[in-house]
């Protein structure tokens, strides 16, 4: 749509043979100027594109710099020569007027699709930043994933409901960021980590579905994929088993895919359950462009590794195909130096070269190799990259790390590829570091029925009704089905380490609310930034968030988090302590 204004006829972008011969009037930034001899052309950009404008000497025109804000009138032209680049660049406009609505100063970065600017500068300049098209395309895909989700959940009877942020802190797996109370002194508030218990209220409230597009505050250790502020789109439904309410949410996201970026996705979504997963990847959140599973030792690896005497109780291998001649000394350092602060003592590489194994550690097997590659399904030129461990899981993380950076390195990850996978049959709890066990998703997660019973006497083998949605090694989503009797939910609690007072003070509430003939229902949350960035193909968080915050936590535009005066910490009664800044 044009919705043409005073200031514009039509946006730059929008211009076409169809136009020439038009009058129109444009407005934009200057974002290239070229003077060829009694010609100068500017390449004006606005939010929908460039287009090229061509002055001669006849028309005065003041000088403009790059990102001068310029308002002009003339006459679209064909171009003798059409520019295959630019989707307007077979047409240019021959300007009669130009006028600057705006100057601008030096520029602190090129605005331009690839800038020279290091993060911190386009952070700090962001407005700059976002002037630039691949950010403007990034926050335009952005908004339509959260339309199509508006549309489809509307669609499907949930209920848009927004939930309040500021609320209660509630034990969780990050830590809370708090509002001090100024009308109740020394109480506070806790910005939402998830509305997860609000939305489950909102189930026995008889809402029946639920969503929000809603903003979640984590004060945990951020990395690529995360951020302490970010977004989700929540969802809950009662009177859906897990099923029904997976193959509903894979058609969401299916919708997602389609509509804004035209790729059907195969249906139904592969589901993998989390024990098999770690065995062959890993991870619970395997990337499954490519393969490279991890197998068990073969017997006469084993052996060798008892020969070599630094056998543990667990021994896995990655067998990586053709991988003779990239997989050099300095990558197994490389490897190894990245293994051992993980808790590896080492990494073994076996490689078949000229039909024969080789490697360090060949003087271990005897006349066996031919059984070796045959049990690891070997071949000419491939290795195998093995290590032992007496915890297994850890040995498989490792491994799991190692696939992925292998994969890189091999180049066998296809571009554009879109692996997307249910995990399912989480266990119920984890253990932490103090042996004590936590929820593995959170404690309203329902475990499996049947295994209700175990939860008395082998809590760690409950497996849970949740599931995450994966996507090209991602964890773009998770949820679960959850607990709605009350005496279930207290003895989770009580698993959890809380005694009955304090089940009561935290939960109390919550639980209260169970007696009144709660539905069953469950929901996941999709995390909306992750989503933007699969669909934009980027790997960094904040190219997806307008304003985000750095890897210090810090807002590098505004300042934030920034000291407050004395007044207003007195309002809210805080002092602070040991303020070296
Ligand atoms: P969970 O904690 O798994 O579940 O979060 C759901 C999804 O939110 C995204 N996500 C994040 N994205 C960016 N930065 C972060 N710091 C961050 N943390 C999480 C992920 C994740 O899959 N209330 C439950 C959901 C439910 O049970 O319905 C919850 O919050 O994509």
């Amino acid at each position: 749509m044009n919705n043409p204004s005073h200031f514009r006829s039509h946006p730059n972008g929008s211009l076409r043979l169809d136009h020439v011969g038009e009058h129109v009037r444009l407005v934009g930034w200057v974002q290239r100027k070229r003077n060829l001899g009694s010609l100068l052309f500017i390449d004006l950009r606005d939010y929908s594109g460039i287009i090229q404008l061509l002055i001669d000497e006849e028309t005065i025109v003041p000088d403009v710099k790059s990102e001068y804000l310029i308002s002009v009138e003339g006459r679209v032209q064909a171009k003798a020569v059409p520019n295959k680049a630019l989707a307007t660049g077979e047409v240019e406009v021959k300007v009669s007027r130009l006028e600057v609505i705006n100057a601008s100063d030096p520029l602190p970065m090129i605005v331009d699709e690839v800038t020279d600017a290091g993060e911190d500068i386009r952070l700090k300049y962001r407005y700059l930043d976002l002037r630039r098209t691949p950010m403007q395309e990034t926050l335009r895909t952005r908004s339509k994933i959260m339309n199509v989700f508006h549309r489809f959940l509307e669609h499907h009877q949930f209920v848009n409901v927004e939930t309040p942020l500021l609320t209660l802190s509630t034990p969780g797996g990050a830590r809370d960021f708090l509002v001090p109370s100024r009308l109740h002194p020394g109480s506070f508030y806790a910005l939402p980590q998830s509305p997860q218990i609000y939305k489950q209220l909102l189930m026995i409230g008889g809402l029946d579905r639920y969503y929000q597009i809603a903003r979640c505050f984590r004060d945990e250790d951020l990395r690529a994929d995360r951020q302490p502020d970010f977004t989700q789109i929540d969802v809950e439904a009662s009177f859906l088993t897990q099923d029904e309410f997976l193959s509903l949410m894979e058609e969401a996201i299916a919708t997602v895919f389609f509509e804004v970026k035209g790729i059907t996705l195969p249906r139904p979504f592969p589901r993998l359950n989390y024990a098999d997963a770690m065995e062959r990847y890993g991870s619970d959140k395997p990337d499954l462009r490519f393969d490279l599973p991890i197998q068990k030792a073969p017997l006469v690896l084993e052996e060798a590794y008892e020969k070599a005497g630094f056998k543990q109780a667990f021994t896995r291998v990655l067998v990586l195909p053709k991988a003779l001649a990239t997989v050099t000394r300095k990558i197994l350092d490389e490897w190894t130096v990245f293994v051992k602060p993980l808790g590896l003592k080492g990494l073994v590489l076996l490689k078949q070269e000229g039909g024969q194994l080789t490697g360090s550690f060949a003087k271990y097997f005897e006349q066996n190799s031919p059984q070796l590659f045959s049990s690891l399904g070997m071949q000419e030129g491939d290795v195998a990259l093995a290590a032992t461990h007496d915890d297994r899981i850890t040995l498989l993380s490792i491994l799991g790390l190692l696939r992925l950076k292998a994969a890189t390195l091999l180049r066998v990850i296809p571009e554009k590829t879109f692996a997307v996978a249910w995990m399912t049959d989480f266990p119920l709890f984890d253990h932490n570091e103090k042996g004590q066990l936590v929820s593995a998703h959170h404690p309203f997660t329902r475990p499996k029925d049947e295994h209700i019973s175990l939860l008395d006497t082998q809590p760690e083998a409950v497996i849970a009704q949740a599931y995450d949605l994966v996507i090209n090694g991602y964890e773009a989503g998770g949820g679960s089905m959850r607990i709605y009797d009350r005496a279930l939910q207290r003895r989770i609690f009580e698993l959890l380490g809380m005694d009955e007072a304090a089940i009561e003070r935290k939960f109390g509430w919550f639980i209260q609310a169970f007696q009144y003939g709660t539905p069953p229902h469950g929901g996941i949350a999709f995390g909306l930034d992750r989503l933007t960035m699969i669909l934009t193909g980027t790997d960094n968080i904040k190219d997806v968030i307008a304003f985000p915050k750095n890897l210090k936590m810090v807002g590098l535009l505004e300042g934030t988090p920034n000291t407050v005066d004395a007044q207003q910490l007195d309002d809210v009664h805080m002092e602070v302590k040991n303020n070296e800044e």
